[in-house]
């Protein structure tokens, strides 16, 4: 088997790289990564020297690249690559089309004059927009808010057409908010652990009170394998956990673990669009003989831990390009 991984640089693609090298030795896993601010080949240190494994730079919008990654033909193509920042998004859109919109189409033409058996387009609940109560199932409308989550179902509609009409062997996947080790200290979990443990505030949107619906790194590749070895073809899947949690709950779980306290919230202006509440449906997937195994808390801790061990990864990335984008964002 092998299998085109896009993104894999990044955190959940390099967390998936090393999950399916260590239980398929035998699988060839290249990856292909633009290397934007978001990757690093730190994250797949363990497995850069495997026979098995091969790194391209290259972006998934210029076909040459792309088809250099693919070179005589690949089984699988999952798409992990994407531009995933909201608040990025708000501030810069153009990167966001340019790689989430057409560089799924340019993906999904390779896959189509490569006949490729199976083409899985890693999505996220965003797309659904916002829900005040109950949860959004695969086939609930798309009504995105972001330019981020515009550009994610601009790229699953594409996904979707090369089904239906050239019969790619298309699956898509909408998961809730992943959380675990090697998350870029941009989002909310990694952004809060790291500004504690080097002693600044945490700055929370607004009062708070949005819900996310969380999943833990290790959860969701287990995912992701399921539906590459059970789903079906032309079906979409919702990757869901039930861990519901206000920003709140998670910020004040965080600052005790970590022995602060609630001084150490700064309430910072909202962000505009702001979705309250992601909830979805995982009941199609569950049916595949997936359900989550850590606990939110056990996957908490073992994340804040992680960030404590590995302080060398994240200090490197706070500095220069961050500390731009960080006074653009949040004013200082
Ligand atoms: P990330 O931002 O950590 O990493 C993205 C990776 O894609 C980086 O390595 C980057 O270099 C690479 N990349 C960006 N543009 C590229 C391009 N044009 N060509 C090639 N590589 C490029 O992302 P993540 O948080 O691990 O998310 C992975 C995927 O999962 C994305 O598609 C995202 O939309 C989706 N998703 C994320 C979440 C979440 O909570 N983070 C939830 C649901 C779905
Ligand atoms: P984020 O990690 O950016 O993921 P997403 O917006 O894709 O769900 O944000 C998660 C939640 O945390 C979201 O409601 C916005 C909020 N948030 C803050 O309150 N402060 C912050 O500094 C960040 C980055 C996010």
């Amino acid at each position: 088997m092998k299998i085109l991984i896009t993104g894999g640089a990044g955190f959940m693609g390099s967390n998936f790289i090393k999950y399916i090298m260590a239980k398929h030795s035998d699988w060839q896993v290249v990856n292909l990564d633009k290397l934007t601010y978001a990757g690093n080949l730190e994250n797949l240190a363990e497995v850069s020297q495997n026979k098995n494994y091969a790194f391209i730079k290259g972006d998934i919008a210029n076909k040459e690249d792309v088809a250099r990654a693919i070179g005589e033909g690949v089984d699988k193509i999952i798409n992990y690559a994407a531009e995933t920042h909201v608040d990025r998004s708000i501030l810069e859109p153009d990167a966001f089309i340019k790689t989430d919109v057409f560089g799924t189409y340019t993906l999904l033409e390779a896959a189509r004059k490569y006949n490729v058996a199976q083409y899985i387009q890693i999505s996220t609940d965003e797309v659904f927009g916002s829900i005040k109560e109950g949860s959004f199932d695969e086939q609930s409308p798309f009504e995105p808010n972001s330019p981020y989550s515009a550009s994610k179902a601009g790229a699953d509609h594409l996904c979707r057409a090369y089904f239906k009409t050239y019969n790619l062997p298309v699956i898509i996947t909408h998961s809730c908010n992943f959380y675990g080790p090697n998350q870029y200290p941009e989002k909310l979990i990694p952004l809060f652990v790291t500004n504690l443990l080097e002693g600044k505030k945490v700055p929370v949107y607004g009062q708070g009170q949005q819900m996310r619906e969380w999943i833990f790194t290790q959860d969701h590749c287990k995912a992701v394998e399921a539906i590459m070895e059970k789903g079906q073809l032309g079906e979409v899947y919702n990757i869901g956990t039930g861990y519901e949690k206000t920003n709140m709950e998670i910020t004040k779980f965080i600052l005790q673990e970590l022995g602060c306290g609630e001084e150490m919230i700064e309430y910072v202006k909202d962000r505009p669009g702001h979705d309250w509440r992601y909830a979805i449906n995982s009941k199609k997937l569950r049916g595949l003989g997936w359900q989550p195994e850590s606990s939110w808390e056990e996957g908490l801790r073992r994340t804040i831990n992680w960030y404590k061990e590995n302080e060398a990864w994240w200090k490197k990335i706070k500095s220069g390009e961050y500390l731009e984008y960080y006074k653009k964002q949040y004013g200082k």
